[in-house]
């Protein structure tokens, strides 16, 4: 079959990556999907069963800095259009270690935009690359995140994402690469794993280990459901501008002791506790390096020139996301084995 599209999309394999590939397996059939992803601790396959046996789905193990492997794909697949999600993701993971960081989020992210800029010869193509608001820096009480907003980013994860983003433009820029780019705020849903904050808090409620908040917990984030950047990153995709970048977000300010409150009433209830047990759990320990205060998006531009808006309220979104952690005790159980016991001790057990 000839495929309108040939999409690859990066780190599919992952949390937000694993929606965006359900969404286009589904919505698209005649797109073909190629998920491209290295499968490190990140990457789970099991995120995907659902569409593994779709005719317009192919799955490629293989890390983008690796030119040769990238070579292949664009040449065997014919791919027309690339969704670049793949990276090293967690803020805390990257004051551990920053090089990691470097290598996939911006010599991998260079590595795919030089081989798009070989392959293809003309404007009908896209090249959309997924990134974070963290690339703005902290805000105070007042403001909101705006596409004109300076970058200023201030841990590992942001400044790599933030070069990433650079080289994007650049590429636009100097190159002509026919780019799009979207920074959304902090999404939360199923298939997300257990080092970030909602996916932590709902396992340690569960088996009723402490509930590890940093510093104060007066840090506000900006919550955005997964399927709901999903969405967006389809409309930015299909209908964006060309060298534009647009910012995702739901207006959903929460400081993380109020969230953390509040999963735990709720998961009172779902688990027949006796409301105000869990919250017992919560444990203030030694604040994150460097910790960022604040998060907001200014989701204008999408909405009023993309139409698009969140689907869900958060209260809807966190009992989704809840349901699904309570019904996939598997998956849970398979992803906290093995070496996230020791990521677990090494981040929690002194701090
Ligand atoms: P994730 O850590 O869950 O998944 C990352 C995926 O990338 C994994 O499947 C992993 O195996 C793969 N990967 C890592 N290194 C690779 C490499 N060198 N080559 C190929 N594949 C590799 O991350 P996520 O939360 O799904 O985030 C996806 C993207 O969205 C990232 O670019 C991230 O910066 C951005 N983002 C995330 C959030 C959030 O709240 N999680 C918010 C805004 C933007
Ligand atoms: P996280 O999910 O790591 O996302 P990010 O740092 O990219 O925003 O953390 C969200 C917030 O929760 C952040 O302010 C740090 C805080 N946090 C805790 O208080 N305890 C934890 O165990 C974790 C993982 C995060």
């Amino acid at each position: 079959m000839s495929y309108k599209k040939s999409i690859l999309i990066t780190g599919g394999a992952g949390f937000i990556g694993s929606h965006l590939v359900r969404l286009m397996v589904n919505k698209y059939p005649d797109y073909r999907i190629v998920n491209l992803d290295k499968l490190t601790y990140a990457g789970n396959l099991e995120n995907l069963t659902d569409v593994e046996g779709e005719s317009n789905y192919a799955f490629v193990k293989a890390d983008i800095c690796d030119r040769n492997a990238i070579e292949e794909v664009f040449t065997n697949y014919d791919i027309t259009d690339v969704i670049h999600l793949a990276a090293e993701s967690h803020v805390d993971r990257s004051i551990e270690g920053p090089m990691e960081f470097v290598m996939t989020n911006v010599v991998g992210t260079v590595n795919l935009l030089q081989i798009a800029k070989e392959h293809w010869t003309s404007k009908e193509h896209v090249f959309h690359h997924v990134s974070t608001d963290e690339v703005y820096g902290s805000l105070g009480a007042e403001g909101l995140f705006e596409e004109t907003t300076a970058y200023d980013p201030r841990s590992p994860y942001s400044s790599s994402k933030a070069s990433s983003d650079h080289f994007v433009m650049a590429f636009y820029h100097t190159y002509g690469l026919p780019i799009k780019m979207s920074n959304c705020s902090n999404n939360y849903g199923s298939h997300q794993f257990p080092e970030k904050l909602i996916p932590l808090m709902i396992n340690n409620i569960v088996h009723k280990k402490p509930l590890p908040i940093y510093g104060k917990g007066d840090n506000i984030r900006d919550w955005l459901w997964v399927v709901d950047h999903a969405s967006a990153i389809d409309r930015i995709f299909h209908e964006g501008r060309i060298g534009e970048s647009y910012n995702v977000g739901g207006l959903n300010e929460w400081t993380n002791i109020e969230l953390v409150k509040f999963l735990c009433k709720s998961m009172d209830e779902k688990l027949g506790r006796e409301i105000g047990e869990s919250e017992k759990l919560i444990t203030f320990v030694k604040d994150r390096a460097g910790h960022d205060m604040r998060y907001a998006i200014d989701a204008t531009k999408i909405e009023k020139e993309l139409k698009w808006k969140p689907s869900v309220t958060f209260e809807e979104g966190l009992d989704k996301t809840v349901n699904w952690y309570l019904e996939n005790t598997e998956w849970i159980e398979a992803v906290t084995s093995g070496a996230y016991k020791d990521y677990y001790e090494g981040m929690y057990q002194n701090r």
